[in-house]
């Protein structure tokens, strides 16, 4: 049997933090799908379109592909025949939210298990909100982000 999980998250934009679990996610399972969530909602830096191509360029695992869902992730899986959801875990103040959602999706189908990874020391204290910011004002995010997001990020600004 195919183990399939899935990554799902907002990739606004995708860091170094996201990329660890991607590539660690890949030598666990099968296949792995990062699924970029459309959110119409919001306010991102990069349209879905334009996370989809950056996913696919630094995330270069045979066994990794990108997709996008809108409405229940949990529906998501199980149109992608997924028998795994993965989310990482930074720190103990993720741990509340994630349970709830894990919680929650286990409720909604219980064919689905929810997988938690620490994220790696290093990135423990990445989020791409603190990104955008401190990208925003001036501050330097090199090493936290992917070479090319931060190409990308700096011709957000040229315009
Ligand atoms: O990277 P993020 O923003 O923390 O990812 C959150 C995400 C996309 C995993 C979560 O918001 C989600 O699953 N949204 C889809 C809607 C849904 O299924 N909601 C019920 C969750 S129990």
């Amino acid at each position: 049997m195919t183990r399939r999980a899935i990554y799902p998250g907002s990739f606004d934009p995708m860091t170094m933090g996201h990329l660890d679990i991607i590539e660690r996610s890949a030598k666990l399972f099968d296949e792995v799908i990062v699924a970029v969530l459309v959110n119409l909602d919001k306010q991102p830096m990069f349209t879905v379109a334009e996370r989809v191509e950056m996913i696919r360029q630094v995330a270069r695992w045979p066994n990794v592909r990108v997709g996008t869902f809108a409405g229940l992730l949990i529906d998501y899986a199980t149109e992608q025949h997924a028998q795994v959801i993965v989310r990482g875990i930074r720190a103990i103040s993720d741990y509340e939210y994630e349970l709830q959602m894990a919680l929650m999706n286990r409720r909604l189908e219980p064919g689905v298990e929810t997988v938690f990874l620490m994220a790696a020391e290093a990135y423990s204290y990445l989020s791409s909100r603190l990104i955008k910011e401190v990208f925003k004002l001036g501050g330097s995010i090199t090493g936290l982000v992917p070479e090319w997001v931060e190409q990308r990020m700096r011709e957000t600004v040229k315009g």
